[in-house]
């Protein structure tokens, strides 16, 4: 028996399967590209007796901070356009075990071989460091949209220097809703402890997007929605860019000046 949701929980997986229209929308989720978790400790309580009804399923490589913690995860293999329709098979509840060995699955993951997201260990570490640090933020969304991933392969937009500047030159807004621009973490395998220890790093940075060259954008927001608008502005900035080139012409941009004045007049407050 699976446990009962509590209505702030069924709002964050209303959010979530929400996000997932529009991702498939924008067409940054092809097939089951991208993957989605959510702090949700703060809406979980079971008592030990209950918790024990929910054996754990061994995992690895968990750290011992993360014991007793609650997350909602995309299953690997989960399209983004189905969890709106099919959330209990394309998302899961789990709570990470008392010594860190494995989870409890608490809800969902009805699929026939349901595993979570092979991008757990990143978002996990991720999590841990959002938590560790206090941050308001509880989601880390990834996804794979389609300019920004362009503007990695180019040799004048690649790298986290270049990158913000093409970005934040093409429209204010790019500065004002991501003032210390994104992280960049250099292309590293997919789903590997290297992509998500360089990948917390970036958010120790203070990074809210951070980009995986070559392969997709993370973000962190209070909810779902704000994630991805997130990345939803950047790669509008990232679309102009491309839009200029098209025509042959190098844009002309907004000055480093004008960008310095945005970023003063817009400082972040956290
Ligand atoms: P999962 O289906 O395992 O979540 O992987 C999708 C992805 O985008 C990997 O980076
Ligand atoms: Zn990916």
């Amino acid at each position: 028996m699976p446990i009962t949701l509590s209505k702030s929980v069924h709002q964050v997986i209303h959010e979530v399967g929400e996000v997932g229209q529009y991702l498939w929308q924008k067409g940054w989720a092809e097939k089951n590209a991208g993957n989605l978790s959510v702090d949700i400790t703060d809406h979980i309580s079971i008592t030990p007796a209950n918790l024990k009804k929910f054996p754990i399923k061994p995992a690895t490589g968990l750290l011992p901070e993360f014991a007793g913690r609650s997350y909602l995860v995309t299953g690997t293999g989960t399209r983004y356009r189905d969890i709106q329709k099919y959330s209990s098979e394309c998302l899961c509840i789990l709570q990470i075990s008392r010594d860190a060995n494995g989870f409890h699955l608490l809800w969902g993951g009805k699929r026939e071989g349901f595993k979570p997201t092979s991008e757990l260990p990143s978002h996990l570490l991720m999590q841990n460091s959002l938590h560790q640090s206090g941050a308001k933020e509880k989601v880390v969304l990834h996804t794979h949209p389609n300019e920004l991933i362009a503007l990695t392969h180019l040799p004048e937009t690649a790298g986290e220097e270049k990158l913000n500047y093409a970005l934040w030159s093409m429209i204010p807004e790019a500065k004002i809703y991501v003032p210390r621009g994104i992280g960049w973490v250099p292309y590293r395998l997919t789903a590997s402890q290297e992509l998500a220890e360089e990948t917390v790093k970036a958010l120790e940075r203070k990074h809210k997007v951070v980009m995986w060259e070559k392969h997709g954008v993370l973000a962190v927001g209070k909810n779902a929605i704000e994630a991805f608008d997130l990345i939803d502005a950047m790669n509008k900035a990232a679309i102009l860019y491309l839009l200029c080139k098209q025509t042959g012409q190098t844009p002309q941009g907004l000055s480093r000046e004008q960008i310095d004045e945005i970023g003063k007049t817009f400082a972040p407050k956290d």
